[in-house]
């Protein structure tokens, strides 16, 4: 595993992490209850809490008007056959979007509506990907052994909904099939009381 972005970009100096102020690590103990193999996922936390990602925000203030800009870097790895993922959000003010542009990796990005669309497109460099209002978003690294970086920008206002996907999971998940990563519905995911 490796510890910080390689993306030739961030290399170049074009993209630097000490650019952006605030670093946030997630862990696998943050993921609790989102992989499907929870015997797997016991296993691996008695052994290591192993670091799953890792965002660098630009910091500005958090109002209409600003925008908050970073790289994601979410790891390699697997849980059970379930590859390591971003825990995933809707923005708490549901009508802002988001832009991804990926920088180095291989991966996919989720989406969802409260109105029950889905959608699952592959992140490859150089792609990228509009998340319009309303639609939570969960980044997953399908490589086998780099880092999946995406350079991200929303609405300062956006705000955080993590408790929603925490509570009920995204309809889709991402695992490694015979023949590579496969869409499977996730057989834990809730409906919203109506
Ligand atoms: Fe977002």
């Amino acid at each position: 595993m490796t510890n910080g972005p390689s993306t030739a970009l961030v290399q170049a100096g074009t993209i630097r992490p000490e650019d952006f102020g605030n670093h946030i690590t997630r862990r696998l103990s943050s993921m609790k209850g989102q992989y499907l193999d929870q015997t797997a996922y016991e296993r691996m936390l008695g052994q290591e809490d192993s670091l799953l990602y890792e965002v660098y925000e630009l910091l500005r203030p958090e109002k209409e008007g600003e925008l908050l800009s970073g790289l994601s870097i979410v790891h390699p790895g697997k849980v059970g056959n379930e590859y390591f993922m971003t825990k995933g959000h809707f923005h708490e003010v549901l009508e802002t979007a988001e832009i991804y542009l990926c920088l180095s990796g291989r991966g996919m990005m989720v989406m969802e509506t409260p109105e029950g669309d889905w959608s699952v497109k592959e992140l490859t460099p150089g792609v990228s990907l509009y998340v319009p209002p309303r639609w939570a978003h969960r980044s997953v690294n399908t490589g086998a052994s780099e880092d999946l970086v995406t350079y991200f920008i929303y609405p300062a206002h956006a705000g955080h909904d993590y408790g929603t996907i925490e509570t009920r999971g995204f309809r889709k998940l991402v695992t490694e099939g015979a023949d590579g990563p496969q869409i499977i519905d996730n057989p834990k995911w809730v409906e919203a009381a109506v």
